[in-house]
Formats: C-alpha cells, sequence, structure tokens
C-alpha cells in the first residue's frame, strides 16, 4: 500500500467497462449518452443548467437571468426565489415519499433512529421556530457545532428554511479553532450537543463551546442551543444556553419555507488554504442546490429505491453536499452514522450495510486503506449484496485500494466512481457517470456534463498528454463557492489570478496537480500548494505553523506532509527552539498537545524534529522541498545550491 506515483500511474493501463445489467437500469446509459450531454452542456452552459433547474428544483419564482458573470464573481438564477429546505422536504410531503425514510440514523452505542420525510419536516420546523424565538432573523448566522445526529441535519435545514445561514464546524475541532471561525463568521447563536460518541469515547462539545465563548470570545453570540445526547453534567448558563427539548416541547411545528433570493448565502464552510487563517467558503442558495442535487443524482445513478450512505461527517463539505442537501433535495434515503471503523470494532461499517440493506457507500481512500488492514474477513463475513456502486472522495485513491474495493467490497459487480471535487467546488467536478463512463484505477475519469476543466501551465496554456500541470476550470458552475466570506480581494488573488488572465479569459484554479491521458482522463496527483491532505482531512501547514509558534518554546517551526500508508500523509513538523529551551520528549509532547489544543486532533504531528536551523535560501526562505524529502526519509533531491547553510540540512540529516 502506498500513496500512487507518477510512475506507478503512468503504468495504470487497466480499464473496466460499466457492467451492462448497470447501464442498462442506469440514467446515462453509455459513453455516447455522456458525450451528447457534455457537448450540449459545453456548447450552451446557461440553457443547460436552466433547463435542469426548471425541471429538477421547485421555484417561487422564477428567475430573470441565468448567469451574471463579472470575473470572477458569478451569480446564477438572478431574480429567482427558492428554498433549499423546501426542496428538501416539503415538496416531497405530497408524494408518496411522505412516509419514505429520508434520515436513517445509526448511533454509536447502538441507537438507531429512522426519520421519515414528515417527521424530519416536522423537527425542522420546530427548531426552526425555536431559533426565531431565540431571535435568529434572516441574514443571521448561526454556528453549528455538533455529532453526526439527525439534529446536526436538522439544524442546518432549519437555518435555511428561515434564511439564517449556518456555519458548520467539525465536532472534532478545538474551541480555539472554534471561537475562530465563530467570530469570523459573527455568529449570533451556536447550535451544539452536551457530547457527542468518538470512536470509544465522549467528547464533551458544550464544554468546548463553553471555552470558546468564555470571557466574551465571540462577541457575537446571544445564545446557544444544546441538544442532549450523551447526558453527562454540563454547565447551563442561565439566559444563554437552552434545551433543544425543552424548548421543542412548546414550539409549533408550522413554519413556512422562507423564499430566498437565489443568491442569498446559505453557508460558509471554513477550509484550510496557504495562511495560517482558514477561508470562510461562501456558498449560495438556488445554485449550490442544483449542483449538489444533479451531481449526486447522475454521478451515483441515484434510484428511488436506494439506501444511500455516505461516511463522511457533516462538518465538512461532503457531508453538506451528499448526506443532507444532494441526497435529501433527491428524496433519497441518506444514511447517517455516528460511529467510525477501529480497532474495538473493525467490521462496524459492514454491519451498518448489512443492517440497512445498503446500495451506494462512499467514503475516502484512508478508511479502504484502513479496511484493507485490518482484514478482509470482517466484510467477508457480512452480506454486502445490496452494494450496487461505490464512491470515493478526498484524496487520490491508490490503484492497489481501488481495486481491493472493488473485489472485496464491490464484489466486482459495483462501479466505482472516484468523485474528483472540493469545498470550493460545492460537489462533483470530475467523475465517472457510472453507467456509461469505463473506470481506470487512480483516476477521477471526466469532467461532469456542464464543467470545463483542463491541465495547464502557469500561464494557463494547456500541456501535452500525459505531462504534468495544474488542474483548472474554465466556466463558472452553478455550484462554485461564491467569494471567501468577508475577503473578496482574497478570492480573486487566490483562485482567479494565480493563473494570471488572458484576454478577459479567467481560469478557476484548484491548487490540484493533475494530468490527462490520451483518452481525457483526469488523474489527480495531489496539492500543489502548502495544503497537506492528513486521512481526507484538508489542512494548512501554516495553520499548524502559527499554532506551534503560539508556543512560548517555539522560536520557528515548518511543517510538511510525509506519506504515510493509511493516512495517505501525516503531519511532520520541523522546531527551532527558544534559546532557553533543550529538546526533550516531554516537550515534544506538549507541542504536540498544543497543536490539538489550537487546531484539534486531526492536526497533532504524527513526528516533530528539532533543529537547530531551516534549510534556508539566500533570501531566508525555508526549502520546503528538502524538508519533504527528509520527512520522508528520502535523499535530498534536486538542486540545493540555492542554501544559505549546508552545515543546516547535514545536521538534520544526521537526524534522519
Ligand atoms: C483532494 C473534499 C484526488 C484534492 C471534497 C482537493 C482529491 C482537496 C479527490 C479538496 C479525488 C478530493 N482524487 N484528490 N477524488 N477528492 N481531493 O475541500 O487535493 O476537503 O483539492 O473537499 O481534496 O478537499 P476538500
Amino acid at each position: 500500500m502506498s500513496q500512487p506515483t507518477i510512475e506507478s500511474i503512468l503504468q495504470e493501463k487497466r480499464s473496466f467497462s460499466p457492467p451492462s445489467e448497470f447501464s442498462e437500469k442506469a440514467q446515462i446509459k453509455s459513453l455516447q449518452e455522456y458525450q451528447q450531454l457534455y457537448e450540449q452542456a459545453k456548447a450552451d452552459p446557461q440553457k443547460f443548467w436552466a433547463d435542469l433547474a426548471a425541471q429538477e428544483l421547485d421555484w417561487f419564482q422564477k428567475w430573470d437571468t441565468v448567469l451574471d458573470w463579472q470575473p470572477p464573481f458569478a451569480k446564477w438564477f438572478v431574480g429567482g426565489k427558492i428554498n433549499i429546505s423546501y426542496n428538501c422536504l416539503d415538496r416531497h410531503l405530497t408524494t408518496w415519499r411522505r412516509n419514505k425514510a429520508a434520515l436513517i440514523w445509526e448511533g454509536e452505542p447502538g441507537d438507531s433512529r429512522t426519520l421519515t420525510y414528515a417527521q424530519l419536516h416536522r423537527e425542522v420546523c420546530q427548531m426552526a421556530n425555536v431559533l426565531k424565538q431565540l431571535g435568529v432573523q434572516k441574514g443571521d448566522c448561526v454556528g453549528i457545532y455538533m455529532p453526526m445526529i439527525p439534529e446536526a441535519a436538522i439544524a442546518m435545514l432549519a437555518c435555511a428554511r428561515i434564511g439564517a445561514p449556518h456555519t458548520v464546524v467539525f465536532g472534532g475541532f478545538s474551541a480555539e479553532a472554534l471561537k475562530d471561525r465563530l467570530v469570523d463568521a459573527s455568529a449570533k447563536l451556536v447550535i451544539t450537543a452536551d457530547g457527542g460518541w468518538r470512536k470509544d469515547a465522549i467528547v464533551p462539545l458544550k464544554d468546548q463551546v463553553d471555552l470558546a465563548l468564555a470571557n466574551q470570545g465571540v462577541p457575537s453570540i446571544e445564545n446557544v442551543l444544546v441538544v442532549e445526547r450523551t447526558k453527562q453534567t454540563t454547565q447551563m448558563e442561565p439566559g444563554r444556553d437552552h434545551w433543544w427539548h425543552e424548548l421543542q416541547a412548546g414550539v409549533s411545528a408550522d413554519c413556512p419555507a422562507e423564499p430566498m433570493d437565489s443568491e442569498d448565502m446559505l453557508f460558509i464552510l471554513y477550509t484550510s488554504g496557504t495562511t495560517g487563517k482558514p477561508k470562510g467558503v461562501v456558498h449560495t442558495t438556488a445554485g449550490y442546490n442544483l449542483y449538489s442535487h444533479m451531481t449526486l443524482k447522475w454521478a451515483f445513478d441515484l434510484q428511488d429505491t436506494d439506501v444511500y450512505w455516505c461516511t463522511a461527517d457533516v462538518g465538512w463539505i461532503t457531508g453538506h453536499s451528499y448526506i443532507v442537501y444532494g441526497p435529501l433535495s433527491n428524496g433519497a434515503t441518506s444514511v447517517m452514522y455516528e460511529g467510525a471503523p477501529r480497532p474495538s470494532n473493525p467490521g462496524c461499517s459492514w454491519d451498518v450495510v448489512e443492517k440497512y440493506g445498503v446500495n451506494i457507500f462512499y467514503t475516502a481512500p484512508t478508511a479502504i486503506r484502513a479496511f484493507i488492514k485490518m482484514g478482509e474477513q470482517y466484510p467477508n463475513a457480512r452480506d454486502l449484496s445490496s452494494l450496487r456502486l461505490l464512491g470515493t472522495v478526498g484524496e487520490p485513491i491508490n490503484p492497489e485500494a481501488w481495486m481491493w474495493y472493488h473485489k472485496v467490497i464491490g464484489g466486482e459487480r459495483c462501479p466505482i466512481v472516484d468523485t474528483w471535487w472540493q469545498t470550493e467546488t460545492g460537489g462533483f467536478m470530475i467523475t465517472p457517470l457510472p453507467g456509461a463512463i469505463p473506470t481506470k484505477p487512480g483516476s477521477a475519469t471526466l469532467p461532469f456534463p456542464g464543467i470545463i476543466a483542463d491541465v495547464v501551465d502557469l500561464e494557463g496554456n494547456p500541456v501535452s498528454n500525459n505531462q504534468g500541470g495544474y488542474l483548472v476550470v474554465r466556466h463558472p458552475w452553478p455550484g462554485m463557492m461564491r467569494t471567501v466570506y468577508g475577503d473578496p480581494d482574497r478570492f480573486r488573488r487566490t483562485y482567479w489570478e494565480h493563473i494570471p488572465p488572458q484576454d478577459g479569459q479567467y481560469l478557476y484554479f484548484a491548487g490540484d496537480g493533475a494530468r490527462k491521458d490520451e483518452d481525457g482522463y483526469f488523474w489527480v496527483m495531489g496539492r500543489v500548494d502548502d495544503v497537506i491532505n492528513v486521512a481526507g482531512h484538508r489542512l494548512g501547514t501554516m495553520e499548524i505553523e502559527s499554532a506551534l509558534v503560539s508556543h512560548p518554546a517555539v522560536a520557528e517551526a515548518a511543517v510538511v506532509g510525509r506519506p504515510d500508508e493509511v493516512k495517505g500523509e501525516d503531519v511532520f513538523a520541523f522546531v527551532t527552539l527558544e534559546g532557553s529551551y533543550s529538546p526533550s520528549e516531554e516537550l515534544e509532547k506538549e507541542l504536540k498537545q498544543h497543536v490539538v489544543k489550537e487546531i484539534g486532533a486531526i492536526a497533532r504531528p504524527g513526528q516533530i524534529r528539532f533543529t537547530d536551523g531551516m534549510p534556508k535560501t539566500r533570501s531566508g526562505k525555508i526549502m520546503r522541498r528538502l524538508l519533504r524529502n527528509l520527512a520522508a526519509g528520502q535523499e535530498v533531491a534536486g538542486d540545493t545550491s540555492t542554501l544559505e547553510d549546508r552545515g543546516v540540512l547535514d545536521k538534520l540529516r544526521g537526524g534522519a
């Protein structure tokens, strides 16, 4: 098991045609059909999206203008009025889906709960009314810091229902990280739970919220709504903190969905970039609704009888688009699982598949590699014959993991849908349509209809087949992020001017390296910036460096990714200490713990190496390339002639 290398991927020649039994029943049945759709969309993207918007979504008022494109700022379906909570709930209530399972929840210590569309609608309306009672108005931002329980989805939909943009903060983030995000978003209220189950322990989420809010930490917060989940004690601050079950008991379940402008903000989701400060990625209502809806429908060939399970957390974009909004807008049954595979319960995922007869399973390569490590005996001991499609996301999948997924989990009958996309793109960008596009292990295959993707050099010129370059998108799409919250300049600089626009032609720069093969298939190689991907979680190296240097012992820190068998990459930190401190095991532990406190356990360095100095260029820039080589235990490759002091490198090598 290893991460894909250019060499291994260039040698990958296997191709798997869609099984004919699958294609016959699929919504898009052949390569030719895909190509027709793709060409139609390319010739007239606005007509393509407008037709789908009219056909697939319910509108309170139709739009006047499909696309208003003032590069790099896009507005879609201008003049339209719509509500995504209405599209996810109300419109299904007048159909047979009223009593269909919307959410099937499997809780960690054996709890479970199923909510039909009618039941989910009722709870969403109640929570929406509670939010109103607590003073939340249209346009106010609400923070959501929740475990994987139905109330997380209910909270998102309740916010959307009344037009309050949400910002979901992953429950694994620390109080510090939560505070930064709530402050940046000026959140007025936080929805949380007393605790949540993570692996075999309870995470006291409410206590983290208390820490974040202590000493006026987030001045904009007026109220905290607390869902009872784990029942451990927590301090409720009178006037500020409210139990959800108490307020729910006395509230009406009648709350019509607020007609929103297409471009009203639906949510902010913070993601790591190349600076120390995470970016608030802004998504708006109509375009995001359409895009998450269509991509799920076609790429996972969603059928009305499917039980669909995405293993992500709602704290990430995958949870937003493909646990909550995409599936519910389509009227699907979405499984939500509070647990995670772990040594004490290595077969839990397959228990869930068997128990609910899951048809579509969507996870990340890091999870697949962990499954491989735990052993085939666990999936083999369960009936997985209900599965008909397997998805993957989050990082490049190594062909070995792909083949294992295909054979052991998919029984060689399930197409593998490798979806390349990002927080910023709102939904899948490059993905097989499973009844139409032959797959190749390690390739996300071809762009979704309406997406004009390419691989170019830094001047924006397309590179030739099989040459590495930068992954870009040439035309706006409905699900694209609209801006960085509060920082439109950063949006412009980061995504649209990295490759200078030519003749008014703007290219969206994804931050990933890729190549295209002779069949036009995309092979995504990974990030080309200072973002690392640890167990499918996106982390900025600068963010971790800022956390480290905020400790009094640290003078300078440089963080790189080191290849890891299961996680893909692990955090490796080089640290120079302040004069009065000297390296020790305790200090190493303390620094790791400090990163956990500042960001969260997902950013904990796997290894810290103390060093007297960093390898720098004569102009004082840390040469990260060398550090990456050192962290990986490789020979330092390439040119080192710009290095200021070769002695530093020799010393670092000595300690390798
Ligand atoms: C990486 C997750 C290769 C990529 C939806 C991207 C992938 C970053 C794939 C976005 C894939 C995601 N193949 N790489 N199928 N999917 N990535 O914002 O580097 O958490 O830029 O969104 O994950 O991570 P994010």
